[in-house]
């Protein structure tokens, strides 16, 4: 945040500022590559293929944390952007876009305020991203803004009703309130209130309730992971060290519901099934 924004910025502009920088600053906690390699990188060619993603396209990813979605993107011979309010992400994103042998441009920028002109992509994606954004109507209208009249919107967010939801409920009581205008992520897996937010500007609109499984050695591993690189919980944990007994139920918790999400055997690997939302919404044409 630079100091002229400081200076010029409204009462409630000042607000968001603060928020989004300590969003920013959780997100960027732990180890959020080694973290989205261990679960979510497989859910990148499913919304790449879901959107129909093909070479000479320009594609931005929204929310991109170190590429899940941008470097699959960036394979089918797309020209992609890749945009997170986090760009301590991104060396880790160069990283892996390099190793690929791909090549994607990282780019800063707050899904309530995207920093490119209207109409530039011809599809927008983004993979449990944009559902963080506590202004759920100013994402969607920027995502909408950005993707040219005829082109595909892609979207992946939990279900409030599966596993991902009782993980953030975990997590709720250990973080700080959030503002009263804010809406909680776990909407953005709800169909009803994603064809609100999308309103009458998409000519075509699915959506389908999918699952993916995450894995791990143990229960143990598993718990290790999310403490080690989750930066929402490496913060929370981090915010409880003046508070070791609170910091033990929230552990005990979270290695208990491991426990009660587990779907493999008891004695064998851990596989956790999230469901979750997969969006595809076309943009009305002009
Ligand atoms: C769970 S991660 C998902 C990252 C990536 N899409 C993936 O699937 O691995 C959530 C990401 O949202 C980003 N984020 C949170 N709030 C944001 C906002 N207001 N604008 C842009 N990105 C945001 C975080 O920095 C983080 O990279």
């Amino acid at each position: 945040v630079s100091a002229t924004s400081r200076m010029t910025a409204r009462p409630h502009e000042e607000a968001d500022i603060t928020l989004k920088a300590s969003h920013r600053a959780m997100w960027a906690m732990g180890d959020y590559d080694r973290f989205a390699r261990a679960t979510v990188w497989k859910l990148g060619p499913v919304l790449v293929e879901a959107c129909g993603i093909t070479r000479g396209q320009r594609v931005l990813d929204v929310a991109a944390g170190t590429g899940n979605v941008a470097i699959q993107a960036a394979l089918t011979g797309a020209s992609v952007v890749a945009s997170d309010l986090t760009p301590e992400h991104f060396a880790a994103g160069r990283r892996g876009a390099a190793e690929a042998g791909v090549e994607v441009e990282w780019i800063e920028g707050d899904v309530e305020a995207l920093p490119f002109d209207d109409a530039t992509f011809d599809v927008v994606t983004s993979c449990f991203g944009a559902m963080f954004a506590p202004n759920h109507q100013s994402a969607a209208d920027q995502l909408m803004r950005v993707c040219r009249p005829g082109g595909t919107i892609g979207l992946i967010a939990f279900t409030p009703e599966g596993i991902g939801g009782d993980f953030f409920a975990q997590l709720a009581p250990y973080l700080a309130p959030p503002p009263a205008e804010s809406s909680s992520p776990l909407l953005w897996g709800d169909e009803a209130h994603v064809r609100n937010l999308l309103g009458t500007r998409v000519s075509s609109l699915t959506m389908t309730r999918q699952t993916y499984v995450e894995s791990a050695p143990s229960p143990e591993e598993y718990c290790r992971l999310f403490m080690e690189t989750f930066g929402p919980l490496v913060a929370i944990r981090a915010s409880l060290a003046d508070s070791p007994d609170r910091r033990e139920e929230l552990d005990r918790a979270f290695s208990s519901a491991i426990v009660r999400w587990n779907g493999g055997r008891g004695d064998g690997p851990v596989e956790i099934a999230y469901e979750y939302l997969l969006v595809v919404a076309r943009r009305a044409p002009a």
